[in-house]
């Protein structure tokens, strides 16, 4: 008896270990029920006050309503770029540390410790993306050859589906981002989600540079972006292999791993700092996604753009970087 208990439950366990986790859009993004109320929450029938029957005037004045500076209805502040305590949900586990900042940075305000002083201070931001339905430069949009990029409006829900359910059989992907971001063309790219929800970095004096994701978001991360930024997308070697494009025509490394060959062929350099000299690359070990604090100067900050335009310069050429000038480069390289 007591064997087939002890066989019993060592099957129940095994079962738990090897069954695969289960992913869930968080907030009111989705997992409706046949009967949900969550729809009121931003949708009226007959008194709606912005297009598709929204309750505020735009998609993305209704986000803010609830991740704004002054929202309510939700933890993440993305306005200031910090997680706080403030829904009338109380998580378990919890899903960030309070008063820390938010993986994607901020909007307005961000709070990073981008000059490496061991200080975090929340900051303005010095470059974001836009959220507010204007229009901008998608660099690299397009196939080779097509020039620097074209214009696109975008907003909130251009890279987020506000109903979730965006992967296979409705099932979510990491922070509800879109398979077809809109205005990106027709290719998609299904973003894995993280098993347990957690908005902010790990590093509690606000560094952004080495955050951890979980590795197969992380790498689908880079086929994500350039689903709009196409010609940014660079497997190893790109940065010896002339890519055929006259803007964009060589590259640094922007997804997978170097080559491993240890510099033969400009492999991971065995001079780097090994902390994260061997790390895969994506997108986001570079960049966040919404907007940094970091500054630039001299030559750092006057890069032209991929059009040749020289203007905005300064602390506005910080492109969404995680360390202030080139800080990115010389924390994997180590020159
Ligand atoms: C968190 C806010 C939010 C919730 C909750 C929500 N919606 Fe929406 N919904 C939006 C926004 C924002 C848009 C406009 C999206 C855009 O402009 O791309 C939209 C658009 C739509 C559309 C038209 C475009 C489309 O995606 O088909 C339909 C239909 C819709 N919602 C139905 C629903 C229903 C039914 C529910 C409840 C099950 C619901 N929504 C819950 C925010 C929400
Ligand atoms: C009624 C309040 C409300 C509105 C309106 C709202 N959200 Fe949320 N959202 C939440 C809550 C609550 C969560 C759970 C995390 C938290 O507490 O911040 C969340 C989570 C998210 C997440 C993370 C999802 C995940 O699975 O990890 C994203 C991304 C997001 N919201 C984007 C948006 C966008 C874009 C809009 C506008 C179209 C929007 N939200 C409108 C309440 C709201
Ligand atoms: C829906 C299309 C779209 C997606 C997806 C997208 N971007 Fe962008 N990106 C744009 C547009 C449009 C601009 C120019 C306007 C602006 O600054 O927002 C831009 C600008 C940028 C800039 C320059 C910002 C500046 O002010 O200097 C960087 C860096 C960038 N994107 C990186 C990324 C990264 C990294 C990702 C993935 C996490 C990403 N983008 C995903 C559309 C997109
Ligand atoms: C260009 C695409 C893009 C736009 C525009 C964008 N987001 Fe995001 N958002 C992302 C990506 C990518 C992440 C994941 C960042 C990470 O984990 O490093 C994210 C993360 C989030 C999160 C989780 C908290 C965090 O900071 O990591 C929330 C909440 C959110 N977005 C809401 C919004 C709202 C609200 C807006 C408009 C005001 C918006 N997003 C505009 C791409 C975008
Ligand atoms: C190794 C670090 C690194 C990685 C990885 C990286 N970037 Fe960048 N990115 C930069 C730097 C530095 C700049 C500033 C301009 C420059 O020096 O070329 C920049 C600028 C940009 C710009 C602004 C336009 C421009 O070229 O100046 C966009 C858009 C952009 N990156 C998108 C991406 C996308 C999308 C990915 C992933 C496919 C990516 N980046 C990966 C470092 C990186
Ligand atoms: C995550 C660590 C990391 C960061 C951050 C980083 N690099 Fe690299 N770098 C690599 C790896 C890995 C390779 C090898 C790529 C390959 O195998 O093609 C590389 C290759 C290079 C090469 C040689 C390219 C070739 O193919 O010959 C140069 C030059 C370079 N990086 C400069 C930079 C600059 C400038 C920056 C900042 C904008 C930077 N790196 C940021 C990891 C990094």
């Amino acid at each position: 008896m007591k064997v087939r208990y002890l066989f019993i439950i060592a099957a129940a366990i095994l079962v738990l270990m090897t069954s695969a986790p289960i992913y869930a859009d968080n907030g009111p993004h989705g997992n409706y029920t046949a009967t949900t109320d969550a729809c009121a929450g931003c949708h009226r029938a007959h008194t709606a006050q912005g297009e598709e029957l929204l309750v505020a005037n735009t998609s993305y004045d209704l986000c803010l309503t609830c991740h704004g500076a002054a929202g309510s209805g939700a933890d993440t502040n993305v306005a200031d770029g910090v997680y706080m305590q403030r829904d009338n949900v109380v998580e378990s586990p919890d899903e960030g540390v309070v008063n820390r900042g938010l993986r994607g940075g901020g909007f307005l305000n961000a709070r990073m410790d981008t000059s490496w002083s061991f200080t975090v201070t929340s900051a303005s931001v010095t470059s974001s993306h836009l959220w507010n339905d204007s229009s901008g430069v998608v660099w690299g949009s397009g196939s080779i050859g097509s020039g620097p990029g074209s214009s696109i409006k975008l907003s909130c829900v251009s890279c987020h589906d506000p109903h979730g359910g965006v992967g296979a059989n409705n099932s979510a992907t990491y922070r509800i981002l879109r398979s077809t971001p809109a205005g990106s063309g027709n290719g998609t790219t299904v973003v894995s989600d993280e098993n347990n929800k957690n908005y902010t970095i790990d590093d509690g004096s606000g560094k952004y540079f080495g955050q951890t994701y979980d590795t197969t978001l992380f790498s689908d991360m880079a086929y994500w972006c350039t689903e709009c930024h196409d010609r940014y997308l660079a497997p190893a070697d790109s940065g010896h292999t002339d890519s055929g494009d006259s803007v964009f025509a060589y590259r640094h490394i922007s997804v997978g791993s170097g080559c491993g060959c240890h510099n033969l062929h400009g492999g991971p350099p065995p001079t780097g700092n090994p902390t994260y000299a061997h790390k895969p690359v994506s997108c986001l070990t570079c960049h966040v996604a919404h907007g940094t604090s970091a500054t630039m100067y001299g030559n750092a900050g006057s890069v032209p753009w991929p059009d040749g335009s020289t203007l905005p310069s300064g602390d506005d050429r910080s492109a969404l970087l995680r360390v202030d000038n080139r800080g990115t480069c010389q924390l994997c390289h180590n020159k």
